[in-house]
């Protein structure tokens, strides 16, 4: 191109020409550098990260474009970044300042991490920003007033983090602003009035900081608004009466938590679209407006805990009118001053309530069994009030139920077994009522429960088991000041996840059973007020959480376990007014003698100083018989494999001591088992000072805990060589490899030592003890087959003087000894020497015709000794056991018992006499048995006579069978 006659066009076109060259340079230098400050911005937030457990950063690196970085977006044609999302990435670390150089981004998301720094300053110059989400870290510092200029922004929310200062006035600048969420900081000062100014504010959410004054009247005039939430601050004042006028929007209404006061506005009802209402824990009075009906969308309705209502039922009118909101699922007016009957149409509301809690008045009347028909109830909760009258029985219609508390009323009448439908139920409360019966075994249904409170009423009865198995309780079980009796259940132990067990103030009786030691997570246990015997388990020191232990006002005896001072938690112990004797521990809680109380024991020594007790004067040296096992040495050497029996409530183990050169039977409780420690007890006291040759010797009893520290009873006897009496009449059946049978003589010497056994329990030994389950397994046979009675875990001792010697006995036990138990045990089920009487009866019946009075042939009318009655004394042969029959005269005596009597009366020979003998002998020994197993107690023969009898009948067997043998040493 020449120059050489400028014109002005050329002159313009070069102009223009120019300008676009420099200023398409410039841009292209302002995007090149555009591009490489965000991406140093970048760089210095990530630099600014200490933690990223997630590896979000890894792909924040040079091989990657910064767009495709992980959390960014860049625009199309710019790429220049538009959004930062890192939300929840568990991120530790500050904002940096820099990122105030991404001019073009308008979402930053950062929200569920845990940042810590200031709001920088500079993200104010970031003016395409429309969404700030910031909240869940830990920002402090105050909000940038700056942020003011940010126009576009249309949410911004901070809710969660440690902001402070005041809500700047300039953001009413944010004409685009919809969403503005600061809850849960700690802002001051008053909400500015500025913000009325906000048009387009549809949420404003500032609960929970410490924002105060009253709430500024211009925000009741944001039209948009939808939902206000002002809760928990220090707001103060009324509201106006009109405010809901201007608010046709609104759908949540949260002012919880200050305090306001005056009446509810009435306008309320005006905001149609209300859903949600919490004006809780004000100071709200009057009347709650009658027209809320009106509210159709209304869900939600809070105004628990201000001072509205008065004693008036017409203060309670607001609840009628709530029956038309078809929508309300939760309503609550707990503490207030509402008095008055309850109105029945509370039976009225939309079965789409799910809560109803209006705890803490003065209402009365009786709860309206119509509120059946709200079968979609949650949470009901009506403690605290003035009811009266019965628990509906319709209420177990309300089977979605998981809340319910009728605690603190005048209720009257029983828990009704309905309760058991209530399967979901996990909160139940009836305490401070006046109930009266029994727990209805029926909540054993109730598998959800974790909290259970029936203290303070009137319920008596035995502690139903099902209640102490019901192992989901993990929060509380609380029974006490009750009049329950009986022993606490050893299902006690099934109590695996519970805190709080109370028991106290009732008439609970009994040992405390070892199992309690299994409710491995409880923290407070409260047995205090009962009538609890026998010593305190050790097993308490497996309750390694143990807080607080109260078992003052007892009749516990024995010593205190040393190993309660191992419990690292335990800081109250309470053992006062019991029969404790001996040294206090030292260690443990027993250092400090104000988180103990041990008054009322008097025969208590030792202890740290400021217990003021007397010294022990000596160590408390108890006897120690040279045998006595130490539990430790017991458990080391019982092996499983050594397992020679069991039975419902125990396991028998041969076993060695060190100390004994004999070997040991070990019986070890299953104290999962109902009754296995009355059991123990019973077997623990019942040998407890007798001796006899026919009674199985016991060593000692052990009461402790195992090398898992789980609670261990065991008792430990002689070992008998010879195994049960059992086994040897049934050998098959007993799964014997080993051929083996008694023979008469064997079987006579048992017989009349166990006969002996029992007279002398019966008459000889002070105390009379009843055994109550004499049955072959419970006969053992030492080496030199001589009987010894075992197993008194039924055992029932009665004193002298007691006019009468019959005892309750245990329908557990009897179960065990079907078809030796006496007949009028089943009817009244009481014990006494005559069932004993019976059960030898059985017994020998069954040792001389080998079967069972449980035999399937006895199933059906005919028992075992009518069986025997009536082939006695012909027809021996059917009856009596084969093998008692030597062989040589069997082949006599088998075709017909006829035939033997005729060869009685007419052979005199030895063989005969032999036969004449045997047979002679079965029939008065048979006719012992069915004269012992007579039905009616009263003919029956004691056991001093029989004795007599047996040894007669051993005499002349003896006589003629074996004139040269020694004499048999029996007794
Ligand atoms: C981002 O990655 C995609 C796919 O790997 C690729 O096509 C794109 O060009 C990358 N963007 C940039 C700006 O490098
Ligand atoms: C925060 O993020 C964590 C991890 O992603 C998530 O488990 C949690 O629910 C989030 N919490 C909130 C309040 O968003
Ligand atoms: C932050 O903004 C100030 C004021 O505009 C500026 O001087 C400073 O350089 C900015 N900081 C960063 C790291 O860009």
């Amino acid at each position: 191109m020449k120059f050489n006659q400028p014109n002005l066009y050329t002159l313009v076109h070069l102009q223009v020409f120019l300008f676009f060259s420099i200023n398409l340079a410039c841009l292209q230098a302002n995007a090149s550098s555009g591009k490489e400050t965000d991406q140093l911005a970048l760089l210095k937030f990530k630099q600014g990260i200490t933690s990223d457990p997630q590896g979000i950063f890894n792909s924040w690196n040079d091989s990657l474009h910064f767009c495709n970085w992980t959390g960014i977006t860049c625009g199309r044609r710019h790429q220049r970044i538009t959004s930062l999302v890192l939300e929840g990435q568990n991120l530790f670390g500050s904002i940096p300042p820099h990122i105030g150089n991404m001019l073009f981004w308008r979402l930053i998301n950062l929200q569920n991490n845990t940042f810590r720094s200031e709001i920088p300053l500079n993200l104010t110059r970031c003016s395409q920003l429309k969404m700030i989400y910031l909240q869940w870290n830990n920002l402090t510092g105050k909000i940038p007033a700056e942020l003011g200029s940010l126009t576009k922004l249309e949410k911004l929310a901070f809710y969660h983090n440690n902001l402070t200062g005041e809500i700047p006035p300039s953001l009413d600048n944010l004409s685009s602003l919809r969403v503005f969420t600061a809850r849960e900081n700690n802002l001051e000062g008053s909400i500015p009035n500025e913000m009325g100014r906000l048009k387009s504010l549809n949420i404003f959410s500032v609960g929970v900081n410490r924002l105060s004054g009253i709430i500024s009247p211009s925000l009741f005039n944001i039209t948009s608004l939808s939902s206000l939430a002002v809760s928990l601050n220090q707001r103060s004042g009324s509201l106006p009466d009109n405010i809901c006028f201007t608010l046709p929007n609104l759908q949540t209404f949260i002012i919880d938590g200050n305090y306001f006061s005056g009446p509810i506005p009435n306008s309320l009802s005006n905001a149609s679209q209300l859903q949600m209402v919490a004006f809780s824990s004000n100071n709200f009075v009057g009347q709650v407006p009658t027209n809320l009906g009106n509210l159709q969308s209304l869900r939600w309705l809070n105004l628990e805990f201000n001072n509205l209502g008065s004693n008036s039922s017409n203060y309670l009118l607001f609840l009628t009118s709530l029956t038309n909101c078809s929508n309300l699922e939760t309503l609550h007016f707990s503490g207030n001053n509402f008095g008055g009957v309850l109105p029945d149409s509370v039976a009225n509301f939309s079965t789409r309530l799910t809560t109803l809690h209006l705890g803490a008045n003065q209402i009365t009347g009786i709860i309206p069994a119509a509120m059946e028909n709200l079968v979609n109830f949650i949470s009901l909760n009506i403690e605290d009030n003035l009811f009266t009258g019965f628990i509906p029985d319709q209420f177990g219609k309300l089977q979605k139920l998981q809340a319910l508390s009728f605690g603190v009323n005048r209720l009257s009448g029983q828990i009704p077994s309905s309760i058991g439908n209530l399967t979901q139920l996990s909160i139940f409360s009836l305490l401070e009522n006046k109930l009266k019966g029994s727990i209805p075994s029926s909540i054993r249904n109730c598998q959800h429960l974790y909290g259970l409170y029936f203290s303070a009423n009137k319920l008596s009865g035995e502690l139903p088991k099902e209640v102490l198995g019901l192992t989901s309780l993990s929060q509380i079980l609380n029974l006490s000041q009750n009049s329950f009796n009986g022993n606490l259940p050893t299902e006690v132990g099934k109590l695996k996840n519970i805190n709080i067990l109370d028991v106290s103030e009732n008439n609970l009786s009994g040992e405390i059973p070892g199992t309690i030691g299994d409710s491995l997570t409880l923290e407070y246990l409260h047995m205090q007020g009962n009538f609890f015997q026998g010593t305190i388990p050790s097993c308490f020191a497996s309750l390694r959480g143990l807080q607080h232990l109260d078992l003052s006002r007892n009749n516990l005896s024995g010593q205190i376990p040393k190993d309660l001072q191992e419990l690292p938690y335990l800081q109250y112990l309470n053992l006062s007014f019991n029969d404790l004797e001996g040294e206090v521990p030292k260690r443990g809680v027993f250092i400090n003698a104000s988180a103990l109380s041990l008054i009322g024991n008097n025969k208590l020594c030792g202890g740290v100083t400021e217990l003021g007790l007397p010294k022990c004067a000596t160590r408390m040296m108890k006897k120690v018989k040279s045998h006595t096992p130490k539990l430790v040495v017991v458990t080391a050497y019982v092996v499983p494999l050594n397992l020679i029996g069991s039975g419902s409530f125990s396991s028998v183990y041969k076993g060695f001591l060190p100390q004994v050169e004999r070997p040991l039977a070990v019986k070890v409780l299953n104290l999962e088992q109902t009754g296995a420690i009355k059991s123990f007890m019973a077997e623990c006291n019942a040998l407890g000072n007798v001796r006899h040759r026919n009674l199985v010797k016991r060593i000692t009893c052990c009461s402790s805990l195992d090398y898992k520290s789980y609670a261990f009873k065991a008792l430990i006897f002689e070992y008998m060589g010879n195994g049960s009496l059992e086994k040897w009449l049934h050998p098959c059946e007993e799964g014997e490899n080993q051929k083996r049978s008694l023979n008469l003589l064997q079987r006579l010497n048992i017989a009349i030592g166990v006969a002996s056994a029992l007279h002398y329990l019966h008459d000889l030994c002070g105390k009379p003890i009843i055994h109550c389950g004499l049955k072959p397994s419970n006969v053992l046979l030492d080496d030199d087959m001589v009987a010894h009675v075992s197993d008194f875990g039924l055992a029932k001792l009665f004193s002298i003087n007691s006019n009468s010697s019959l005892s309750q006995t245990s329908t557990t036990g009897i179960k065990g000894i079907v078809g030796y138990v006496a007949p009028e045990y089943g009817m009244s089920g009481l014990t006494s020497k005559e069932g004993d009487v019976y059960s030898y009866g059985i017994l020998v019946l069954e040792m001389f015709s080998k079967r069972r009075p449980t035999d399937e042939m006895f199933k059906e009318g005919i028992n075992l000794h009518d069986f025997v009655k009536a082939a006695l004394p012909k027809r021996l042969l059917q009856i009596v056991d084969p093998t008692l029959l030597p062989r040589e005269i069997a082949n006599e005596v088998c075709e017909d018992d006829e035939i033997v009597e005729a060869k009685e009366t007419n052979h005199h020979d030895n063989l005969s006499r032999v036969i004449v003998n045997v047979r002679q002998c079965l029939v008065s020994i048979l006719e012992i048995g069915v004269a012992f197993s007579l039905e009616s107690p009263m003919e029956r023969k004691n056991m001093a006579d029989v004795l007599k009898e047996l040894h007669l009948i051993k005499k002349t067997f003896m006589d003629i069978q074996m004139p040269r043998n020694k004499p048999m040493e029996d007794d």
